[in-house]
């Protein structure tokens, strides 16, 4: 360690990372094998992982530093393809903790569960019949699962709603709202809704149909919000405040314009789908919750927002739902995800949920910031332009050297590049 600690987390190589992150994190080396290996499971476990499993798929695992949440330093890991992406969380991290980094919170772990009741004669008083019955039901789904009672969790409530009309006709909806507290809760939820089924049908006298989960997790949601000191935002040509008024400006575009706010949303779920996929959390969820929220008032928007306080620094929040878990599913049975977690030190969903929409928010304003001054393609220009070099022929230090090159010509060409190649070996 000790030759490596004046050099940045990047500038190392990629042994001295993992010596790093295995020291600060206090991995075994049975964790590191797992967070550094191939991806952490080996293909007899993806066999009973999954259906006609025939191997893996790797991605690339990066750890984003900087992060303060909640006033704890946390190395962040992030599963993902995308170049770009964990640099950008890292940077904007670090001009979070000019204004003391992300603070984030959860609101209870409560997720909905839905109950489709069709060919009820009479949908009104079917519906109160339901909820005359709101002791004895909540009751009976909180004996479905004592472990989760006993931990603090279990049934808090029940809503009957009626659609009037649809294409096959009038129909209830029964939405149990289940605590599920360190779960992502959608195993728990759908057998209390299969053991419901029947009793419902007594009651109503109609006949359940889908008893599933809902996505729309608005009961289970996490928050962030951060200052960024206006004098961290000045760089190269551009001033503190154009940064900051470029940024607010760029947001206000995703706030009213759908077309840019699902780009702008794509950028958010970079950095979170990155730390949900590796603790094996369940991203498609995310994604889907994350949508349907941007949408709730029925206009899609911005799920972040982007402003500025009475000193004129730059002030960021984030707000969705986050379904994930920290027991249970992937999370437990797939070594490298459970490495992941001990790398971030988190104890709880909700604290994992917290890390997780701070990240998002880190995201947003990499992009925000790129987009507002510079433009995307600059950042991207210099790992691009290392594979046109490798591409070219170069290997050894001529690929940085020539990298560089192509960057300040502006000409990120394979045909450039082998053209200096040729120049350089004459
Ligand atoms: C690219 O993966 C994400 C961005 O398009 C997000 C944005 O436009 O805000 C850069």
């Amino acid at each position: 360690m000790a030759e490596h600690t004046s050099k940045k987390f990047y500038e190392l190589s990629l042994e001295e990372r993992q010596a790093s992150i295995m020291e600060q994190a206090g991995l075994t080396e049975e964790e590191a094998r797992a967070l550094f290996g191939q991806g952490g499971i080996s293909p007899e476990q993806a066999d009973h992982m999954i259906e006609n499993a025939v191997g893996l798929f790797g991605l690339p695992l990066g750890i984003a530093q900087n992060f303060v949440v909640n006033g704890r330093d946390v190395l962040v890991p992030m599963a993902i393809e995308e170049p770009s992406v964990v640099a950008g969380a890292s940077f904007m991290a670090r001009l979070a903790r000019t204004g003391g980094g992300f603070i984030a919170h959860t609101t209870a772990p409560e997720m909905i569960g839905q109950m489709q009741i069709l060919d009820v004669a009479e949908p009104a008083s079917a519906r109160l019949a339901i909820l005359e019955k709101r002791a004895e039901l909540l009751q009976m789904a909180g004996e479905i699962d004592p472990v989760l009672n006993k931990l603090g969790g279990g049934a808090r409530d029940i809503e009957v709603r009626i659609f009037d009309q649809s294409p096959v006709g009038p129909f209830l909806v029964l939405h149990l709202i289940y605590d599920v507290r360190d779960a992502m809760g959608a195993n728990a939820v759908n057998t209390a809704m299969e053991r419901l089924a029947p009793r419902i049908e007594q009651i109503t006298g109609g006949r359940v149909h889908l008893r599933i989960l809902s996505n729309l997790a608005v009961r289970r949601l996490a928050r962030a919000r951060c200052t960024i000191r206006l004098e961290a935002l000045a760089f190269g040509e551009f001033g503190a405040e154009r940064v900051r008024d470029g940024i607010i400006a760029a947001w206000a575009f995703a706030a009213v314009d759908a077309y840019r706010a699902a780009t702008h949303n794509k950028g958010i779920m970079n950095g979170i789908d990155a730390v949900v996929i590796a603790t094996g959390n369940d991203w498609r969820a995310v994604e889907a919750g994350a949508h349907a929220y941007a949408a709730r008032n029925g206009t899609y928007t911005s799920l972040s927002t982007w402003g500025k306080d009475r000193e004129g620094n730059l002030t960021g929040t984030l707000e969705l739902p986050m379904a994930v878990g920290t027991v249970g599913g992937a999370t437990r049975v797939h070594p490298a995800a459970r490495a992941a977690l001990k790398l971030m030190g988190v104890r709880s969903a909700a604290e994992l949920a917290e890390i997780i929409v701070s990240v998002g928010l880190a995201q947003n304003l990499a992009a925000l910031r790129a987009l507002a001054t510079e433009g995307i393609q600059r950042g991207h220009m210099g790992l691009h332009a290392r594979q046109v070099a490798i591409a070219a022929g170069a290997s050894g230090e001529l690929v940085e050297k020539l990298a560089q090159k192509l960057v300040a010509e502006k000409t990120v060409r394979i045909d450039r590049a082998q053209e200096i190649l040729k120049e350089w070996s004459a």
